[in-house]
C-alpha cells in the first residue's frame, strides 16, 4: 500500500522510515510542495498522500487526488487551514491529523524565543566570540511579576500558560472555551480586550480560521500596552505584518518574535542563503534588532517527530483495514 510523502525534508525520511519498520507500507518522498501543479503526478496505487502545513489542498488538487482513487490525506501536522474540508468531505476522501505532538514542544520554543528578546543572548553569543565582552546594549527586563496574555489555551497555549506560571507570572487567558484547570492553577480569563489591554507578554495560540485572520491589526496593537513583547508561533496568518511593522517603527511594539510568517511557504524550510530574496516584508522584519524570527521550527524536536511518524502511519493503518481512528485524529 503507497503513501506519496509531500514537502519531504531528510529529517520526515529518517523518522517516517524508522516507524514505517512496523508497519510496512510502499513510501515515495518527494521534496516538492503538494499544490496543482504536481497533483497530477499522483499515480492510481497511491492509497494516501502526507502533507505538511504548506502544502496547498485546494479544492482541485483534491479533486485530482479523488479521481486518481487516493483514500487518505493524512497531515503531519495539527493545523489543518491549507486544506479545502468541505470538498474532501464531498469527495469522500478521509483527511487525519496529528492533534498533538508534543505541545511542550511548540509552549518551550516560544519561552525560547521570549527569553532570546529579553534578554538578548544571541547578541551576546556573537558578541562574546567576537571577544567583545561590554554590555552595553543587552540590557534586559525580569519576567517575574510581569504579565503574560496568552490567545488560546489549548494543548500549546496551556503548556506554555503553566511554564510562564513557572516562571513567576501573572498570566491572563482569552478562549471561548475556559479551562478549569488553568483557572484553579491561578489563570485569569477575560475578553480579548482586557487580555491584550493589561499584557506586557502577549502570546498567540490559537489556530488560524476565517474569524481570526489578521487578529493582530493597528487596531488590536492600538490596545497594547506601548513596548509589549508580541510571539506568534500559531499561524502566520493571525498577524498582519504590515501593520505590526508600523508598530515596530513607532516603538509600540517592544519585541517580536515569529516562528511563522503569513508569506512563509516561499520561504520556510529551504535554504536560500545563496538566493535573492525577493520579500520585502520579512528581510524588513529581520532587519529590526528587536525582532526574531525562526521557520516554522516551534514543533522540531525528536519526542515530536517520533509522535508524527507514529500517530500518521497508525491512522494510515487503520483506515486502510477499514478500522476507525480515534475521533481527535480525524477531521473528514
Ligand atoms: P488546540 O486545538 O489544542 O487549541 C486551540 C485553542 O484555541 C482551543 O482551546 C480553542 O478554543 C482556542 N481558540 C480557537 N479560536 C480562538 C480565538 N479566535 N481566540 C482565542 N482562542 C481561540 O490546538 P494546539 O495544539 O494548542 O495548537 C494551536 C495552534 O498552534 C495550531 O492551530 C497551529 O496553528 C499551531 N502550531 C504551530 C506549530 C509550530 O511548529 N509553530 C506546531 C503545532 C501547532
Amino acid at each position: 500500500m503507497k503513501i506519496i510523502f509531500f514537502s519531504a525534508k531528510p529529517y520526515d525520511i529518517q523518522f517516517f522510515d524508522s516507524h514505517n519498520q512496523a508497519f510496512g507500507f510502499e513510501m515515495e518522498y518527494l521534496e516538492t510542495h503538494l499544490g496543482p501543479h504536481i497533483v497530477k503526478a499522483v499515480d492510481e496505487q497511491t492509497f494516501a498522500v502526507c502533507v505538511f502545513v504548506n502544502d496547498k489542498l485546494t479544492t482541485e488538487v483534491i479533486e485530482t487526488l479523488a479521481l486518481k482513487g487516493v483514500k487518505v490525506i493524512a497531515l503531519r501536522c495539527a493545523g489543518f487551514n491549507n486544506l479545502q474540508l468541505e470538498t474532501a468531505r464531498k469527495l469522500g476522501i478521509r483527511v487525519c491529523r496529528v492533534p498533538a505532538y508534543s505541545p511542550e514542544a511548540v509552549a518551550e520554543h516560544t519561552v525560547a524565543m521570549l527569553l532570546t528578546l529579553n534578554r538578548k543572548t544571541h547578541k551576546a553569543y556573537n558578541r562574546v566570540r567576537e571577544q567583545n565582552f561590554s554590555l552595553n546594549g543587552l540590557l534586559g527586563f525580569n519576567l517575574h511579576k510581569k504579565t503574560v496574555g496568552v490567545i488560546g489555551t489549548g494543548k500549546i497555549g496551556k503548556a506554555f500558560c503553566k511554564i510562564m506560571l513557572g516562571f513567576g507570572c501573572k498570566v491572563m487567558a482569552f478562549d471561548p472555551v475556559i479551562d478549569q484547570n488553568l483557572l484553579a492553577a491561578g489563570i485569569q480569563y477575560g475578553t480579548l480586550e482586557e487580555t491584550i489591554s493589561s499584557a506586557d507578554i502577549v502570546s498567540l495560540h490559537c489556530p488560524l480560521t476565517a474569524d481570526n485572520h489578521h487578529l493582530v491589526n493597528t487596531k488590536i496593537i492600538g490596545l497594547m500596552k506601548k513596548g509589549v513583547t508580541l510571539l506568534n508561533t500559531s499561524r502566520g496568518g493571525l498577524i498582519k505584518t504590515e501593520d505590526v511593522i508600523d508598530a515596530l517603527k513607532a516603538g509600540h511594539i517592544g519585541y517580536l518574535g515569529i516562528d511563522v510568517y503569513e508569506q512563509e511557504e516561499k520561504l520556510f524550510f529551504k535554504d536560500l542563503s545563496g538566493s535573492i530574496i525577493e520579500d520585502d516584508t520579512i528581510q524588513r522584519l529581520t532587519s529590526f534588532p528587536n525582532v526574531l524570527v525562526t521557520g516554522h521550527q516551534a514543533f522540531f524536536t525528536k519526542e515530536a517527530l517520533d509522535q508524527i511518524a507514529e500517530i500518521t502511519l497508525n491512522s494510515i493503518k487503520q483506515l486502510s483495514v477499514g478500522e476507525e481512528p480515534a475521533p481527535a485524529v480525524m477531521l473528514v
